[in-house]
């Protein structure tokens, strides 16, 4: 059977080159003006490259940003739930100009990306609010996805782009990163029909590994990707590589083999609670997947966003058919010392609060840092583990 289709296209458009186009585009490049992305610029260009925002090509100008922002389409009418978008501080070059776009994440700053400057305009006190409000529903500069955005300057570049690489993903992460295109080869190889894509920026803990079990055995799916987010993290987020090692030890060791791919991808994280949902929501369906687990306050920060506001705007903004992918909606899952398993807590309505084991993130990251696993039936000791050991290196060093 095919694969669910990609979102707006027959197939995939991957803006990466090949290695015959990306030498001519090094030569290019010396000859033309270069600017510094920003990290979040050079995050899209790595998703265009990997096909995740497929049918996107290239940086949204001035009236598709705000069209998305607003509507959730741009003036073509696709769906798109955030502006993908190349901000700067000013820019020296103008409409139709051949543009190089540096890496910002990596040493020397080599070209990532050439594109072709089709507008630059300046977004407007009123349009910064319009996007911040949408996207973020906030523009309060303590939300640390407001001032990520609003850091990266207010000239807009749009237009198509070629990549060349995918930045630091693909040498930092080589077992764990992967493009859209690879996972559904895998997807098709394996010849997995339902596949449930979870989404993280943590590391998991039972109720996340019990979140994966039930929404495989509720949906009949045929197995589980985890995709993790392997770019920028807001200060106290724990390290892609940490986060990598405690997940593939948890699969190893917990689930019964080909049923888990662990995979990951290169994006900074947004801490755009629903907006983001939405958008993991195109990109794990570009990545071959037919549903995504959407649980308690996804990628949120702070209380920002009420707990399921991520799976309400799926009911209230999102057109019938504008994705072929389903949300699987979790409710606030915790381990039962009635029952003696994690469970939903809707399928526990004779619970109180003390009935469940829950503890608060700062209370575990004390834990860890004094050498202290959870219970068990938090956290799996072996993934404890290799967090203690994180911590317990981490708060070494800042006590010296
Ligand atoms: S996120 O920013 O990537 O969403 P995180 O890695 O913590 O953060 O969460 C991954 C997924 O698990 C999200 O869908 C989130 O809603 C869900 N989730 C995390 N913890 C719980 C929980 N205790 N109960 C229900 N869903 C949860």
């Amino acid at each position: 059977m095919a694969l669910i289709a990609p979102h707006g296209a027959d197939a995939l458009r991957p803006v990466i080159v090949d290695a015959a186009r990306r030498a001519e585009l090094e030569s290019e490049a010396e000859t033309l003006p270069s600017m510094m992305a920003s990290s979040a610029a050079a995050a899209n260009a790595v998703m265009m490259a990997a096909g995740y925002f497929t049918p996107l090509t290239g940086y949204m100008n001035r009236a598709d940003a705000l069209s998305v922002a607003k509507n959730m389409t741009t003036s073509e009418g696709l769906f798109w739930p955030v502006p993908v978008m190349n901000l700067a501080e000013g820019a020296t070059v103008t409409a139709g100009q051949r543009l190089a776009l540096t890496d910002p994440n990596r040493e020397g700053h080599p070209v990532l990306a050439v594109m072709t400057v089709d507008a630059v305009e300046t977004l407007s006190d009123n349009d910064m609010a319009i996007i911040l409000e949408n996207v973020f529903r906030t523009d309060d500069p303590q939300h640390p996805g407001v001032a990520a955005m609003t850091a990266q300057g207010r000239t807009l570049i749009s237009g198509p782009i070629e990549v060349l690489n995918f930045s630091y993903f693909e040498e930092d992460f080589a077992e764990t990163f992967r493009t859209a295109m690879s996972i559904r080869e895998e997807i098709a190889e394996r010849g997995w029909e339902r596949v449930v894509a979870f989404q993280t920026r943590n590391p998991m803990h039972r109720a996340h590994e019990e979140l994966c079990r039930m929404a495989m055995e509720d949906l009949s799916a045929d197995g589980v990707l985890i995709h993790m987010l392997l770019g920028k993290l807001k200060p106290g987020d724990i390290p892609a590589d940490v986060r990598d090692a405690s997940i593939r030890k948890m699969v190893d060791l917990y689930f019964p083999a080909n049923t888990v791919m662990v995979t990951g991808y290169g994006f900074d994280m947004l801490y755009a609670g629903p907006r983001e949902a939405v958008l993991h929501a195109v990109f794990r369906q570009n990545a071959g997947c037919t549903h995504l687990i959407v649980g308690r306050d996804h990628a949120g920060v702070g209380s920002y966003y009420g707990g399921f506001d991520a799976q309400t705007i799926f009911d209230e903004d999102v057109p019938e058919g504008a994705l072929a992918l389903d949300i699987y909606r979790a409710d606030h899952t915790a381990f039962s010392k009635k029952l003696d398993r994690v469970v939903m807590m809707r399928d526990a309505p004779d619970h109180s609060p003390e009935d469940f084991v829950l503890l608060s993130g700062t209370k575990v990251r004390e834990m860890l840092g004094q050498g202290i696993a959870p219970p068990p039936e938090f956290s799996r000791p072996e993934v404890a583990e290799i967090l203690m050991a994180y911590y317990q290196e981490l708060d070494g060093h800042s006590a010296t």
